[in-house]
Order: C-alpha cells, then sequence, then structure tokens
C-alpha cells in the first residue's frame, strides 16, 4: 500500500498510523510533531514512551498515533495533539504523565473526553 503525505501550509502530515487500526470504531488520534525543533527536543522518545504504553495498556485499536511533521507551535513543547487539541508542555521527561492525562481518559471515553 502507498503511503500518501497531505501537504499544509505548516508541513507534511503523514495519514499513516504508526499503530491502531483506521476502520471500524471511533479512535483517538495522537499526533506528535518530529520535525527539527520537536526531534531536538525528544520527540521521538515521546512516540516510543507513546507506543510502549499502548502496547501495555492493549490500546492498539483504540489509538490511532501518527508522526508528523512542524505543527507550527516550535516554540513550545514538544508538539502533540490528541483529537486536533493541542498538548502542552510535553517533554520526553513527562511522556507517561501526559499519556494518562491526556490520552488514556479520552480512550476509556470512547473518544469524546475533553
Ligand atoms: S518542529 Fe514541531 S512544531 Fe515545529
Amino acid at each position: 500500500m502507498k503511503i500518501r503525505e497531505k501537504s499544509c501550509k505548516i508541513g507534511y502530515i503523514n495519514p499513516r498510523p504508526l499503530s491502531g487500526r483506521t476502520g471500524g470504531h471511533r479512535m483517538v488520534e495522537v499526533k506528535v510533531c518530529v520535525g527539527s525543533s520537536c526531534h531536538m527536543k525528544g520527540s521521538y522518545q515521546v512516540l516510543k514512551t507513546f507506543q510502549e504504553l499502548i502496547a501495555k495498556n492493549d490500546l492498539k485499536d483504540e489509538v490511532a498515533l501518527k508522526a508528523s511533521f512542524c505543527m507550527g507551535r516550535c516554540l513550545e513543547g514538544i508538539s502533540v495533539m490528541v483529537d486536533d487539541t493541542p498538548v502542552q508542555n510535553v517533554g520526553f521527561q513527562n511522556a507517561q504523565d501526559v499519556f494518562y492525562k491526556e490520552i488514556y481518559p479520552k480512550v476509556k471515553a470512547g473518544g469524546s473526553a475533553q
């Protein structure tokens, strides 16, 4: 299957989930920026932590984890979006806390928790 990239004003978004399935029920979409600024701050470690926690909690069918290029918020922490809502102050040190505060509750609420 060919991966398509969609260009936008702020960069490129890879629509292919790193985990989870795309069909069926509603999934919580988590995007982690892997642009150069976020990469330097440790975004790959955040992705790795999220992947491990998704596997540990058996949520691969509930969370669509995606890598994204620059989201235009380079001066903040590592840019993370959960269902198009930006999550503030993300770093590789607090990735586990962010997962359990921002992602896990939405998954358990069926993707509709705010
Ligand atoms: S590089 Fe991540 S928001 Fe710009």
